[in-house]
């Protein structure tokens, strides 16, 4: 990276203001003047909405209760809507539960997403050991008969849970169902559209966040092939489901927004991320600002309420501790949902705009997306038609640029830098720390 004296200050003045910036909007006790205080009401001013996985046998506790009813607007029932739970013997459904979890969430004016009508796990014991066509039947019979036992009450459904193998081979996960074609996938798809045509419909997956791992490459493959053969899909899941072993990824904006292009909506399904204070908080603002990055991701649902209802509740890694208080990463989460402005996409990495002097001085520049991680991007430009260039960068609050390479660079204020030849060629990159505005710079290129 080149830096001339005066870009290296200019550098160090605002990677610590953003840091500054960025620490306060993290450890902010309370919402901004005027902002949402609320998740839903947050979400909903981007016309998303912010959920919860919710467990019937908890509805009886007040605190869990309190929470519910203040800070979510979309429900998933975390186990009690599962083939095991709604079709505990073969043909004889159990909808109890399921229906304490929807009533409770359509009286209260929230929705539900339904979770889930095809599984390789939590199959009722007369399942697991079915194959062949009996178990294709036997599944598209369950669909059917749940998908319209809720019809018109469910927002979107998970509708084939969990089917790509995990590691390298981007393939299919081996389990009973597959087994019983490699078409089982669709045909799930159309028996739930042929008894809930109004639902939407997703395929949910975990560890399928990070674009370049062969099991999102897989998942991409079918929602494509799915939508070129008009395959009723609605919607991809993202489970979200992060560690320190599997962390944010740095391209997960870019995975969002890969997937929508096809012309589905993504949802953040299952969101929890293990960890405590601001680390926790900044991975969970990185989520949130991914997702208001991508018009088509229309909501985040966190997997629990307090980190002791987590699956996992040793990694504390939900919004409230245990005792129902708002943690660091409820509030980077509320202060993220409050600065989204939402459906400003930026296409993929490999497209490129081209500026022209409309006064002919003789050179064009060019534009071109580098790499993005969750709180900055990298923007390339390429000059031709002069060596002698001088080429004005505006990039729009709050977007900073922090860094420049190849370049000479000044600055006319916060948000306009002019960039001159510094010897290195007529390619010149910047960082952009974005805070939540993914758009592209402006450039305008004139002969020195
Ligand atoms: O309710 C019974 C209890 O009566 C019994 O004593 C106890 C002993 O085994 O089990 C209890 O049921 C457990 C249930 O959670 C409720 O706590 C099940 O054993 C246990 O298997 C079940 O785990 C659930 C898991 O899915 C099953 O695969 C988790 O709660 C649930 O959070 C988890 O959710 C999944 C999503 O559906 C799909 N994506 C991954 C996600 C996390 O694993």
């Amino acid at each position: 990276m080149t830096l001339t004296a005066k870009s290296v200050a200019r550098v160090a003045l605002v990677s610590s203001l953003v840091a500054a910036t960025a620490a306060a909007a993290v450890i902010a006790a309370s919402p901004a003047m005027g902002a949402a205080s609320t998740l839903a009401a947050a979400a909903q001013q981007s016309g998303r909405y912010f959920g919860t996985a919710v467990a019937a046998n908890k509805l009886g506790d007040s605190t869990y209760v309190g929470i519910l009813n203040r800070e979510f607007d979309m429900v998933t029932a975390e186990n009690e809507m599962k083939m095991d739970a709604t079709e505990p013997n073969q043909n004889q459904f159990s909808f109890g539960n399921g229906d304490r979890i929807v009533n409770h969430a359509r009286n209260q004016g929230k929705r539900v997403r339904g979770h889930a009508l095809a599984w390789h796990q939590q199959q009722p014991g007369w399942m697991q050991n079915m194959s062949g066509s009996a178990l294709r039947n036997a599944m598209l019979n369950h669909i059917t008969q749940v998908a319209t036992y809720y019809r018109g009450k469910i927002y979107a459904w998970d509708v084939v849970n969990e089917a790509y193998a995990d590691g390298s081979s981007g393939g299919r996960r081996d389990s009973n169902l597959q087994r019983t074609g490699n078409d089982w996938i669709e045909a799930a798809f159309r028996a739930a559209r042929a008894a809930d045509p109004n639902a939407k419909l997703c395929y949910n997956d975990y560890n399928t966040d990070n674009w370049s791992h062969a099991k999102t490459q897989g998942v991409y493959r079918m929602v494509q092939d799915f939508k070129s053969r008009g395959v009723p899909i609605d919607c991809v899941g993202f489970q979200a489901h992060f560690n320190s072993g599997n962390p944010v990824p740095s391209n997960y904006h870019t995975t969002l927004q890969n997937f929508a292009s096809l012309g589905v909506d993504v949802q953040i399904t299952e969101l929890d991320i293990e960890g405590s204070g601001s680390s926790q908080a900044q991975q969970y603002q990185g989520v949130t600002q991914a997702c208001l990055a991508v018009s088509r991701c229309t909501g985040i649902t966190v997997w629990g309420i307090r980190d002791s209802d987590s699956w996992r509740a040793s990694g504390t890694p939900l919004l409230f501790d245990n005792s129902g208080n708002k943690k660091a990463a409820y509030n980077s989460v509320l202060s993220a949902l409050n600065s989204g402005t939402g459906g400003t996409d930026p296409t993929t990495t490999t497209t490129t705009t081209t500026t022209s002097n409309p006064g002919g001085g003789g050179c064009t520049a060019t534009y071109s997306e580098g790499q993005k991680w969750n709180d900055r991007f990298n923007g390339q430009v390429t000059v031709s038609g002069t060596d002698n260039w001088v080429v004005t960068v505006t990039v729009s609050s709050p977007q900073r640029i922090i860094a420049t390479w190849n370049t000479s660079a000044t600055w006319e204020s916060a948000d306009v830098m002019t960039a001159r030849p510094n010897g290195s060629g007529n390619t010149f990159g910047f960082t952009v720390m974005h805070g939540g505005n993914w758009s592209w710079p402006s450039l305008s290129c004139r002969v020195g």
